[in-house]
């Protein structure tokens, strides 16, 4: 499964970090950022997002320090859910009930091992669909 993945200077160690644990899981598309020096995190949310967008299955993850920056600037794409997940329910209801495509992580805010958990289990599973169907159906403007 190929996974889009970016990050700013915040979360760069923890992009890093993901990628080496699941390199046999996932193919990655990094979009950035490539050092811990000093970015904007649009600059790397913004192109991952428009991957998102063009493909219905593509699924990603998002970092920065708090995760807010580009969570928001994620979700200002149709067809983007970027959820911020801090523990591992979180991540399952983000997936169950929103139909997540992009698990965003804060960086500052979680340990390396919380941080893969979510990751495991944001990738494992699944939209119930159901009422939360027309829900997510609901939450595009245009
Ligand atoms: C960078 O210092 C920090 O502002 C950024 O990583 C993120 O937390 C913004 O939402």
């Amino acid at each position: 499964m190929k996974v889009q993945i970016a990050s700013d200077h915040a979360g760069f160690e923890l992009k890093e970090a993901i990628k080496k644990e699941f390199s046999n899981e996932f193919e990655w598309e990094d979009h950035g950022t490539h050092s811990s020096d000093s970015v904007d995190y649009p600059d790397f949310a913004h192109p991952l997002a428009e991957a998102i967008a063009q493909d219905p299955a593509a699924r990603g993850i998002l970092i920065c320090g708090t995760g807010n920056g580009v969570a928001m600037t994620a979700n200002k794409h149709a067809h983007v859910r970027a959820a911020l997940c801090w523990n591992a329910e979180i991540a399952a209801l983000a997936r169950q009930h929103n139909n997540a495509n992009v698990l965003v992580l804060p960086a500052r805010f979680i340990d390396t091992d919380t941080a893969f958990a979510l990751v495991r289990t944001f990738f494992s599973t699944d939209f119930e669909g159901g009422r939360h169907e027309r829900r997510v159906q609901k939450i595009n403007i245009q």
